[in-house]
């Protein structure tokens, strides 16, 4: 082949934002003054493998979440190095694909290290390729190496060969590492508190899920086809999500046809939508690495009947109070426990928890009767990763002791930048003892909300309709 250089723009890969850009470069900051607390070392940060689906066919390629929030690089076969001295000085080398004509007509551009240290703002870069050269270098005479325990398979094994090949160097003076600490721990903290980069894209993220949501409730309304099935919604989701500029959905969507609602980890399948039946559909797309999560639930045709509404009505108190409940300075548990307390009257009221069974709410709580019909938590935390890491228990408070000896952590406190779902629900499966009206309802109402400075929370998801009024109305279009 001649060596005539190629002008074509497709050489050229997207350049990074310049926000996210400075973002990482803080973040790579704050870690390298964490590893500097605990005495300086090296962190080693690769990103996610590609992965076969079936032969020769690959999974859609997505990068490590660790990685990509202090790179901001989104190509595979690629490693981030920080090498951290004791003052909190430090040096950022990415490791990535060499440029390779041939290859990249296949595969698309790359950036090849050199373009890439220039786009990205690393110190500086090299080639994947020698990575076994280069590693044990970098280890040299560190005092610990900081990487993410039990999240890449085979990693743990390379990282004890570049110590061998270390440790080989000890007569001629040199040492290796004697400590390794767990990088998930310090990012997962970072990650927790959302900037102002990620919030913007979050709210981008929900914007497009609940014009999503809102398409899949058109196409389910008043002018819905006779033979609509649950793939039919799905496919006015990933329409809507790629419309919207998100990559890609966040997790698998749930859209559950009647009876299908009350099994949790249901996907969209061939199921008919049975016109005054109810459809759940859970679904969030992820845009530039960010989830969104949002499930509504509504009538198939448009219209909710008397027994499917004071459900509904039953659910979306219990997520009204669950969010009035998220604030800086209550617990994680407060909201679940402020939607419990709702969910709890409603079935007494209904009937379908008998009060021979259990007289009041505090009965019905501690008796866990509600298990049967609301067996799942009210949040988890959302970022880049739709179960986004965290702890959840408050770092430094003890645990409760209970008389049996057990131990309950002491719930985390939410505090200002952290993203968590609110997502109460009520689950009927048919059964004798068991009002016939409330059969086979599932119904979920989630939304994605922020908790801010001013001691309330910003609901991202408040563009998907969500009272009665506003899902028929929209359905009628
Ligand atoms: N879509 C997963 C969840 O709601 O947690
Ligand atoms: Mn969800
Ligand atoms: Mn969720």
């Amino acid at each position: 082949m001649s060596a005539v250089p190629i002008l074509s723009s497709a050489t050229a890969p997207e350049a990074p934002d310049a926000q996210l850009l400075r973002q990482c470069a803080l973040r790579r900051a704050q870690l390298a003054r964490r590893i500097a607390d605990a005495g300086g070392g090296v962190a080693l940060v690769p990103t996610a493998p590609e992965r076969m689906r079936n032969r020769d066919a690959d999974y859609p390629y997505r990068h490590d979440s660790y990685f990509y929030y202090l790179s901001a690089f989104t190509e595979p076969h690629s490693l981030l190095v920080l090498e951290v001295e004791r003052d909190g000085s430090s040096r950022s080398t990415l490791l990535c694909r060499p440029k390779d004509a041939e290859r990249e007509i296949w595969d698309g551009v790359r950036f090849g290290p050199e373009a890439a240290r220039e786009a990205f703002g690393f110190d500086a870069a090299g080639s994947i390729e020698e990575i076994d050269a280069l590693l044990p270098r970098m280890l040299l005479d560190r005092g610990a190496v900081w990487w993410p325990f039990g999240v890449h398979e085979g990693l743990e094994t390379r990282l004890q060969g570049w110590l061998q090949a270390v440790r080989a160097q000890a007569r001629a003076g040199h040492h290796a590492p004697t400590a390794q600490q767990d990088l998930c721990a310090a990012l997962d903290e970072m990650r927790l508190f959302k900037d102002d980069y990620e919030l913007q894209v979050m709210r981008r993220a929900a914007e497009i899920s609940s014009e999503a949501h809102r398409r899949a409730m058109r196409a389910a309304g008043a002018a819905a086809p006779q033979e609509l099935r649950e793939y039919h919604l799905e496919a006015e989701l990933l329409h809507a999500f790629r419309r919207g500029g998100a990559q890609a959905p966040a997790y698998g969507s749930i859209v559950a046809a009647g009876a299908n609602a009350c099994i949790l980890h249901y996907r969209a399948g061939n199921a008919l939508l049975r016109r005054g039946s109810l459809c759940l559909i859970d679904a969030g797309c992820e845009l530039d690495g960010y989830a969104s999560d949002i499930t509504r639930t509504f009538p198939v045709g448009g219209r909710f009947s008397g027994p499917q509404r004071e459900l509904y009505e039953i659910v979306l108190d219990s997520q009204r109070a669950a969010i009035e409940a998220t604030r800086a300075g209550a617990r994680f548990t407060d909201p679940h426990e402020a939607a419990l307390r709702v969910l709890a009257q409603g079935l007494l009221d209904t009937g379908l928890i008998a009060r021979s069974a259990a007289p009041d709410v505090d009965a019905v709580l501690h008796t866990g009767a509600y298990r049967r019909f609301y067996m799942h938590r009210t949040s988890h935390w959302l970022g880049m990763d739709v179960h986004d890491c965290g702890e959840y228990s408050e770092p430094g408070e003890a645990p409760r002791m209970l008389p049996d000896g057990a131990r309950v952590p002491a719930a985390r406190v939410l505090r200002p930048g952290m993203v968590l779902t609110i997502e109460p629900g009520l689950y009927v499966r048919a059964a004798a003892d068991l009002p016939e009206a409330y059969h086979d309802i599932g119904i979920r109402i989630e939304d994605d909300v922020l908790v801010r400075a001013q001691g309330d929370c910003e609901v991202l998801t408040l563009q998907a309709p969500k009272t009665v009024a506003d899902i028929e109305r929209v359905m009628e279009g």
